[in-house]
C-alpha cells in the first residue's frame, strides 16, 4: 500500500494514511516514516485498531523503548506501555492543574541523564470536549529568533528538572507523584545545550520546557526565569502549533528533538480519558 502524508498545516503536523500499526514496519516503511517524522514533527495515524502488544512491535523498531519510571502507570502485562490519563489505578496528567491555559510544555524525559528521542500515543478512549494534545514547532521558535538572539541561545546551556513541575503542582495545591512511585531516582538536574541540532538533519531547534526547565547555568535565578518565561511565548505561539483533538482509535508519532507537546484540561468528572504511550529512547548525543 503507498503511503500518503497530509500536512494540516504549514509547519508542523502530518496525516500518515496506508501505514497499519498492526504491522512491523519493514525497512522501507520505516525509513519513510523517520524521513516524515523528522518534516512534520508530529504524525497522525487515525483509525487504527491495535493491542498494546501490537504498539509495543510497532514502536519498537524506532529504538529502544523505555518503560516508565511512574511504576503504577504501567500497563499490566504491558510495562512499555504507560497509561496517562484518569482510568488508571492512578491519576496521570500532563495538562495544567488549574484548568488553565498555562500549559506545561515539554519533551518526553527532558529531566532525565537519557531522554526520549520519540514517543507514540495511542487513543482508547477521550473526552468529548478538552482533553487535546498540543505541539510545537521548535526550528520555527529557533528561525524565528534575531541572528543575535539565535547566537546567544546558542551560547546557553538550560538546567532542567522534575523539581520543577512539581514546584508548580504544589502551587496549584496539586501533590503530583511522590519519589517512592519511581522506580528510579527523579531528583536530579540535567543539563542541556538550548538549541539543539537534528542529527539527521542539522536544523536547529530549541530545547526548553515551562515548568521542567528551571534555569540557566550562570544565570540566577530571576533572570532566568524572565529570559524563560519570553523564549516559551515566543516558541509556542499559535502559528508554530498543531493541537490534535485526538478520536479513540488516532495515534500520534512525534519527534520530541524538534516538537515541545503538552497536554490540555478536560473535566476529570464528567469523562473519561485513557492514553497508552509507548517512549522511544534518545540514541545519539543532544548537541
Ligand atoms: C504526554 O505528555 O506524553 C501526554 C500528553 C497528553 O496527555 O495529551
Amino acid at each position: 500500500m503507498t503511503i500518503e502524508c497530509t500536512p494540516l498545516g504549514n509547519r508542523i503536523g502530518a496525516v500518515v494514511r496506508g501505514v497499519s500499526l498492526k504491522d512491523v514496519p519493514d525497512g522501507e516503511t520505516l525509513d519513510t516514516l523517520e524521513t516524515l517524522l523528522e518534516e512534520w514533527g508530529a504524525l497522525v495515524f487515525p483509525d487504527q485498531e491495535i493491542t498494546p502488544a501490537e504498539q509495543v512491535a510497532f514502536s519498537r523498531p524506532f529504538g529502544p523503548l523505555e518503560e516508565t519510571a511512574r511504576i503504577d502507570a504501567r500497563l499490566e502485562g504491558q510495562p512499555e506501555i504507560f497509561v496517562v490519563g484518569n482510568t488508571g489505578k492512578r491519576i496521570v496528567s500532563f495538562a495544567p492543574a488549574d484548568g488553565s491555559d498555562d500549559l506545561e510544555w515539554h519533551a518526553d524525559h527532558m529531566h532525565l541523564k537519557v531522554p526520549a528521542r520519540a514517543s507514540m500515543l495511542y487513543c482508547k478512549e477521550t473526552p468529548s470536549v478538552g482533553g487535546e494534545t498540543v505541539f510545537a514547532c521548535m526550528y520555527s521558535a529557533y528561525d524565528a529568533l534575531s541572528p543575535e538572539e539565535q547566537a546567544q541561545a546558542e551560547s546557553l546551556t538550560a538546567l532542567h528538572s522534575v523539581s520543577g513541575l512539581q514546584k508548580y503542582l504544589k502551587t496549584k495545591g496539586e501533590k503530583g507523584a511522590a519519589e517512592g512511585e519511581y522506580a528510579s531516582p527523579q531528583q536530579l538536574t540535567v543539563r542541556w545545550p538550548l538549541v539543539r541540532t537534528h542529527p539527521l538533519t542539522g536544523r536547529k531547534a530549541l530545547y526548553v520546557g515551562s515548568k521542567v526547565t528551571i534555569g540557566i547555568e550562570g544565570w540566577d535565578e530571576d533572570r532566568a526565569r524572565a529570559y524563560l518565561d519570553d523564549l516559551l511565548a515566543r516558541a509556542t505561539v499559535p502559528e508554530f502549533r498543531y493541537s490534535h483533538p485526538w478520536k479513540p482509535g488516532d495515534a500520534v508519532l512525534w519527534d520530541n528533538r524538534r516538537v515541545l507537546h503538552a497536554g490540555t484540561p478536560f473535566d476529570g468528572s464528567l469523562y473519561r480519558r485513557e492514553m497508552h504511550r509507548t517512549t522511544i529512547r534518545e540514541d545519539q548525543p543532544i548537541l
